[in-house]
């Protein structure tokens, strides 16, 4: 039987460092599904034909982790062909043994609604904002705007918005340091691996 862990959450919310902590101490599978969203985009011309035909090659590019490449993804994701066209490889990806943890928008509430944990991680739009500058070496002003623009067209389309499941477990990160909220995330999912 293999073991889903489903984390959403909004850009910037350590979701993505959380995930990765949880997959090596379990030793899970990992999927950032956000990267297939940002490919999709960075691949330019129709976004649907781009998402039905990414490559290992796609998802190795660079220039990913920019911006820019967010903004492009966060805009291709609301076309429902396009999430339509990415919903199978992540379903398998989540079905792999022993346990996948995949971290995105609509893991816990379309990808896999039936994950053995979901965590909804988030954290305050200032200090969002703090963390993604320093990571980028972006002005924290700009971030802001950026991840509430994004935030926004993420919360507020109509296929599969940011939200949290109802099952899911809310940690919110905004006074805890990274470290603190992966082992309080480690400490969720062990209660519910060693009930298993
Ligand atoms: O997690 P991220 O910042 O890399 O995601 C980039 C964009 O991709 C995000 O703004 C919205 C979209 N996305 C999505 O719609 N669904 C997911 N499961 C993951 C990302």
């Amino acid at each position: 039987m293999s073991f889903a862990i489903a984390i959403d959450g909004p850009a910037a919310s350590g979701k993505g460092t959380i995930a990765r902590a949880i997959s090596v101490h379990f030793g899970f599978h990992h999927l950032d599904t956000g990267l297939l969203y940002r490919a999709t985009g960075a691949r330019g011309g129709d976004p649907v034909q781009a998402a039905q035909s990414l490559t290992a090659e796609d998802l190795a590019r660079s220039d990913l982790r920019s911006a820019q490449a967010g903004q492009a993804a966060s805009r291709v994701a609301a076309i429902p062909e396009v999430r339509a066209a990415l919903l199978d490889f992540q379903r398998r990806f989540a079905a792999q043994e022993p346990g996948a943890v995949l971290d995105g928008r609509d893991i816990g509430t379309v990808i896999c609604p039936d994950a053995e944990v979901k965590l909804y991680v988030t954290a305050s739009d200032q200090v969002r904002a703090h963390r993604r500058a320093a990571e980028l070496g972006a002005d924290p002003a700009q971030m802001l705007r950026e991840l509430q623009e994004r935030d926004r067209r993420d919360s507020e389309r109509a296929t599969a918005p940011l939200r949290p499941a109802d099952d899911a477990v809310v940690l919110d990160t905004s006074e805890l340091a990274i470290d603190q909220a992966v082992t309080r995330a480690i400490g969720i999912v062990d209660q519910v691996w060693q009930r298993r």
